[in-house]
């Protein structure tokens, strides 16, 4: 059987971590923890690929081109989490399970971030252990496969 293969989807400012805020995001780098999710990845049998974009019309863009290319995505949308309807609409435009993921606990910060507009049309939100949320969406995805 060929291998499932994973869409992890990064979206604005996800390329700072290990720059921006570190008391939230910790000081890994944002290529160092992806490298570490690339790995984690593989060793659960998937294939992998990473995408991070600042522009929300790239991230639906890929998220269109998913559509028969990949069988999950772990999505991370960064702020657009919070208010992109244009977001959610793409996600709901793909039959896969999307997993919805952050880094930081977003409901012990400040209160917009306590509100998801993609959670309704997500599998599961995972938030709150760091570079962990990504390997436990990724555990995630592979239970629903
Ligand atoms: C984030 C949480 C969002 O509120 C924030 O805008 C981000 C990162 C997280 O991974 O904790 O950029 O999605």
């Amino acid at each position: 059987m060929s291998k499932r293969k994973v869409l992890v989807l990064l979206g604005p400012n996800l390329n700072m971590v290990g720059i921006r805020e570190k008391g939230v995001y910790g000081d890994e780098t944002a290529q160092g923890i992806e490298m570490q999710i690339r790995e984690y990845a593989e060793s659960l049998g998937f294939e992998c690929e990473i995408f991070q974009s600042n522009w929300e019309g790239a991230l639906i863009d890929k998220i269109h081109e998913a559509k028969g290319v990949f069988d999950g995505v772990v999505l991370n949308a960064g702020a657009l989490t919070h208010y992109s309807y244009a977001l959610r609409d793409a996600v709901a435009c793909l039959r896969i399970p999307f997993v919805e993921t952050h880094m930081s606990n977003v409901f012990a910060r400040e209160p917009f971030r306590a509100h998801s507009v993609l959670s309704e049309v997500c599998a599961g939100v995972i938030c709150g252990f760091g570079k962990h949320s990504y390997f436990l969406a990724l555990q995630a995805l592979k239970s629903l496969m």
